[in-house]
C-alpha cells in the first residue's frame, strides 16, 4: 500500500492531481531520478512547489523490489505524489516485468528502464548504460513488460547519447528505433555520453561534454515519439527553451539543490497554470506539518528534513536555515527539533533583516 500522506497537508496544499492525467503532458517538466535524493519525502516537496512536474523515483533495482526482504521501502509513495513514476534498473526481463507489475498495481503513473547509469556496481550487474550496446534486449524488456501490465501505464527509458567510443547518431538512432518497436515511445536522453570505465558516476555527470543537438536531432529524426532533455538544466527558462526543440525537460541536480527557486514559476511558464504558489515560507511550514506527520509514523525527523536545506537557497535567512537543519539530529528529540524549526520558520526568518544580518556576517 502507498503510504498516505497526512490529509490536511494534502488538503492545504491543493494537491490533488486530475484522474485523466496526460502523461506526455506531464513530461514537459520532469524531476530527475537520483539515488538518495529523490526518495517519497523529496517528491513531497516537491509537489508542494510545483502540482504539475513528473517525479521519479530512486533507481530501484528489479531484483530488491522482487526478492528484497523489504520492498515497501522502495515502492512506498504519498498520493499526492502522481504524476510518479517508478524506475527499475535490471536487465532479466521476466525479473522486471515482475517488478513492474508490483509497480503498477501500487499505482505508479509510468514505469521507466535505467539504462544510463555508468556505475561500476550497476554495469557489473549488467544493466544501467552498459545496456547502450544491447537494444534487443532493451526492447526484449520493454516487451515482456508492456506484456505483462497489458499497456496500462507507459514503459519510458532514461538513456544517454551513447557510451565509450559507441557515440555515433547511428548508434542512438538504432538502440531508439529497436526499443521502440517493442512499444516505448518515450524516450529521457541524457545529452552527453558515458565511459564506462576510467570515470566515477559523478565525473560522468561532469566531464563528457554535453550535446543538446543530439537530443534535438532525435527529436527530429523520430517526431513521432516522446523525446525529454536532460542534464545541467538550472532554470524554467532554460526549459522552456529547450521546449522549442524537444517535447520534455528533465532536470536533476539544480531542482534538488535549491528546489524553490528552480521550480517556482514551473507551473505557470511551462503547464500554463497560473495558480498562486505558496512562497519559501508556506511551503516550509507544510513540509515540517508533513515532517510531523511522518515522525508519528516512526520516520525519523531528519530523514524527511535532509531534503529541505536548499528550500531558501537565493533569499535571505538561507544559511540560517541550513544551520537550524543541520541541528535536527543534535536535538534531544525530534518535537524539539520540530519546535525550533518551526520558530524559525514564522519567526526570524520571516524578520529579512534580521536573516541577512546574520547570512551577511556568517
Ligand atoms: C546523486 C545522484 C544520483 C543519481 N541517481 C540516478 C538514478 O538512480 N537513476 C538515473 O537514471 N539517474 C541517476 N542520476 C542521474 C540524474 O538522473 C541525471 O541524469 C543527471 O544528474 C543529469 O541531470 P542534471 O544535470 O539535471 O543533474 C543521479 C544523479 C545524481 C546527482
Amino acid at each position: 500500500m502507498p503510504a498516505v500522506l497526512h490529509s490536511s497537508v494534502a488538503r492545504n496544499a491543493g494537491l490533488t492531481y486530475p484522474q485523466d492525467m496526460d502523461m506526455k503532458r506531464a513530461q514537459r517538466l520532469s524531476i530527475a531520478p537520483m539515488m538518495d535524493c529523490t526518495d517519497r519525502h523529496f517528491r513531497t516537496l516537491v509537489r508542494l512547489i510545483s502540482r504539475h512536474a513528473l517525479l521519479y523515483t530512486e533507481m530501484v533495482t528489479a531484483n530488491a523490489l522482487v526478492r528484497g526482504r523489504d520492498p515497501e521501502r522502495f515502492i512506498a509513495y504519498a498520493p499526492v505524489e502522481h504524476p510518479v513514476a517508478l524506475q527499475l534498473g535490471g536487465s532479466d526481463p521476466a525479473l522486471m516485468a515482475e517488478a513492474a507489475a508490483k509497480g503498477a498495481a501500487a499505482g505508479y503513473d509510468e514505469i521507466n528502464l535505467n539504462i544510463g547509469c555508468p556505475s561500476d556496481r550497476v554495469s557489473a550487474g549488467r544493466f544501467g548504460a552498459c545496456l547502450m550496446s544491447e537494444p534487443r534486449l532493451v526492447a526484449d524488456m520493454v516487451r515482456t513488460i508492456n506484456d505483462r501490465l497489458g499497456g496500462k501505464i507507459p514503459v519510458t527509458v532514461k538513456t544517454r547519447i551513447g557510451i565509450d567510443h559507441q557515440d555515433s547518431v547511428a548508434f542512438l538512432d538504432d538502440f531508439v528505433g529497436t526499443v521502440s518497436a517493442a512499444g516505448c515511445d518515450t524516450f529521457i536522453i541524457h545529452a552527453r555520453k558515458a565511459w564506462l570505465s576510467g570515470l566515477s558516476p559523478k565525473e560522468n555527470r561532469e566531464i563528457p561534454p554535453l550535446v543538446y543537438e543530439r537530443a534535438y536531432k532525435l527529436k527530429r529524426d523520430f517526431p513521432q515519439f516522446t523525446v525529454a532533455i536532460n542534464g545541467g538544466i538550472k532554470t524554467v527558462a532554460e526549459a522552456a527553451q529547450h521546449l522549442t526543440h524537444v517535447d520534455g525537460v528533465m532536470i536533476g541536480r539544480a531542482a534538488y539543490e535549491a528546489p524553490y527557486a528552480v521550480l517556482a514559476t514551473a507551473d505557470g511558464a511551462l503547464f500554463d497554470d497560473p495558480h498562486a504558489v505558496p512562497s519559501e515560507i508556506e511551503v516550509a511550514q507544510r513540509y515540517l506539518d508533513y515532517a510531523e506527520a511522518e515522525v508519528a509514523k516512526g520516520t525519523r525527523l531528519h530523514a524527511v528534513t535532509r531534503h529541505a536545506t536548499g528550500l531558501f537557497t537565493g533569499r535571505p535567512g538561507a544559511r540560517t536555515w541550513r544551520r537550524t537543519l543541520a541541528n535536527v539530529c543534535r536535538a534531544p528529540d525530534a518535537a524539539t527539533a520540530l519546535k525550533d524549526l518551526r520558530t524559525l520558520v514564522t519567526g526570524n526568518i520571516n524578520d529579512l533583516s534580521l536573516s541577512l544580518r546574520e547570512d551577511l556576517a556568517a
